[in-house]
């Protein structure tokens, strides 16, 4: 009997590791053998800690388990029984189905710590076909399928690897940037629990596509879980001949480190990263030069995110055009958007661009926990825009949100109810910036500041439309003075609550234009 719990953090977080141990001794005592196997979570998180059956149609899911549950579920398993927890069908569960997965498409379903698993799905084909193409081809095949940066700027792909693939000879380097620091974002996070080998792989045909032979994860700290994934990973692949030299017996050689940051927002900043990665303090680099030009130890270097590297082994596998087929205007591909805070049907769903605002909180994610009415939508972690209701019809792509002064970032989604104060949020991002500000330029380090004291006044109610004009002021100051987009996208959020919360400032309500 083939059974499967995820290690994922989340899953683990609610229960999943004590679920397992009694299953295991239930089993035990039974005598009744079961392979237990530990892969990812589906991302279906208010279910949970998940437990799947293997079943000659396909597996079953169960769901949410605790401990206390082990027995009856045992019963109906062996039975082939009811069980209120039976969710039927994993694959058949309308909030999975209803998702595109190209880049989550084996996260939960294979086991992270073997190689020959990721094999079995397809892992690795994307690399064996850039092995036999040449540098332009790989990066052809990159700028074909459309993929934009996923950290949040939305960058070409394929021109930034073509310029460091034309930066001339000599050492240079791949750099995936795991810091995911936002609020409410834990994609990379899943993938390196759940898949890592994708990642490794969406580096390795990086390096060959530019010419390094050297690539470096930066994961944040607080992942302790996904460190210990990706370093078992990168031992396994080098093992079987997929890191290291002559990968695949090809002329290529390319091998990966795994640094752990130590716990600083500005450290997900792609050169306070490098900073971080030459053993100094995560500060930040002006750009220009940027890091395709002189990056890592001043060599030419590719960043990018864990979700951009990890679209690569299916847009090499034959798959740019598909690829490209999925999205609108601009935003081609899919994009896996977490569904957090106050939501009934919060975890990962990957789609296609174009999915509006509204159909991602009310249809999917089922509206509010609490039950309340949603009040606002905050998208693109910290420093991305509160929308209010009436911005529903926003679809998810990079420019109709940066048209409505947002920003589609990571793919954060946090739902609030009625019961948030926004002049509250307001001062949070003032705050917030305070707090993770490097401190190198005035208007963050200084402005956060002022910004935090400003808001307290406006709450206070001391001279509000005179402390409005400052806070406005300010803001405008740090989107334009800011050297990194740190201080640069503060003013977001607050000037968002402002403008969609004018109430809460103690200000008549605006018409939305
Ligand atoms: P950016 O727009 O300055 O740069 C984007 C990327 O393109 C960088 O890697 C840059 O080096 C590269 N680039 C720009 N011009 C280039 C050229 N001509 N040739 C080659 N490469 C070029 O944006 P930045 O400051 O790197 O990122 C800001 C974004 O980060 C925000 O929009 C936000 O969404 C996101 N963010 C993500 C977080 C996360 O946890 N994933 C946390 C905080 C912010
Ligand atoms: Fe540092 Fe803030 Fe300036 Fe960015 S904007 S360089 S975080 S002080």
């Amino acid at each position: 009997l083939r059974m499967f719990i995820p290690r994922d953090s989340g899953a683990l977080a609610v229960g999943a590791e004590e679920v397992a141990a009694t299953l295991l001794d239930q089993a035990h005592a039974r005598q009744l053998p079961i392979d237990l196997v530990r892969p990812g979570s589906r991302g279906l998180y208010w279910l949970e800690p998940m437990l799947e059956v293997d079943t000659p149609e396909g597996r079953i899911a169960y769901g949410p388990v605790t401990s206390a549950d082990v027995p009856t579920l045992l019963d109906a398993i062996v039975s082939g029984g009811p069980h209120p927890l039976r969710q039927g069908l994993t694959e058949e569960i309308p909030w999975l189905k209803r998702q595109t997965r190209l880049t989550f498409a084996r996260c939960g379903i294979v086991d992270p710590r073997s190689i020959d698993d990721y094999r079995a799905h397809g892992g690795y084909r994307g690399l064996e076909r850039a092995l036999k193409m040449s540098s332009d081809a790989i990066i052809d095949d990159v700028v074909k399928s459309g993929l934009r940066g996923r950290g949040g700027a939305g960058f070409p792909t394929g021109t930034k690897w073509r310029t460091v693939a034309q930066a001339g000879r000599g050492q240079k380097y791949i750099c995936c940037n795991a810091d995911e620091g936002d609020s409410g974002t834990f994609a990379d996070r899943m993938l390196m629990e759940g898949d890592p080998f994708m990642i490794i792989e969406g580096m390795t045909i990086a390096g060959i596509a530019v010419g390094a032979t050297k690539g470096y994860i930066y994961i944040r700290s607080e992942y302790p879980h996904a460190v210990e994934a990706m370093s078992a990973a990168i031992e396994a692949a080098r093992r079987t001949g997929y890191l290291g030299e002559h990968i695949c017996h090809s002329t290529d050689s390319f091998d990966i480190e795994v640094r752990v940051g130590a716990g600083a927002y500005i450290c997900g900043e792609e050169t306070s990263m490098l900073e971080s990665l030459e053993g100094k303090r995560g500060t930040v680099r002006a750009k220009p030069p940027l890091p395709a030009h002189k990056g890592l130890f001043g060599r030419p270097t590719v960043i990018n995110n864990v979700l951009t590297f990890s679209a690569v082994p299916y847009i090499l596998d034959g798959g740019a055009q598909a690829y490209a087929d999925c999205g609108m205007g601009k935003s081609r591909g899919t994009k896996p958007i977490q569904l957090g805070g106050n939501i009934k049907h919060g975890g990962l769903f990957e789609v296609a661009f174009g999915i509006t605002l509204g159909e991602l909180v009310d249809e999917i994610g089922g509206g509010t926990l609490s039950g309340r009415p949603v009040r606002a939508v905050q998208v693109g972690g910290p420093l991305g825009a509160y929308f209010p209701r009436a911005l529903f019809d926003t679809p998810f792509d990079y420019e109709a949100f940066a048209a409505r002064s947002g920003m589609v970032g990571h793919g954060g989604v946090v739902v609030f109810d009625d019961t948030v104060d926004m002049a509250k949020q307001a001062r949070f991002a003032m705050e917030f910036c305070a707090h993770e500000s490097c401190g190198k330029c005035t208007p963050c380090r200084i402005g956060s500041t002022r910004g935090a004291e400003t808001v307290d006044k406006i709450i206070a109610g001391d001279r509000p439309a005179a402390n409005i004009a400052v806070l406005e002021d300010l803001c405008n100051t740090m989107k334009f003075g800011s050297l990194c987009a740190l201080g640069g996208l503060t003013p977001i959020p607050v000037l968002s609550a402002l403008t969609h919360f004018p109430e809460d400032f103690g200000l008549a309500p605006r018409r939305l234009q």
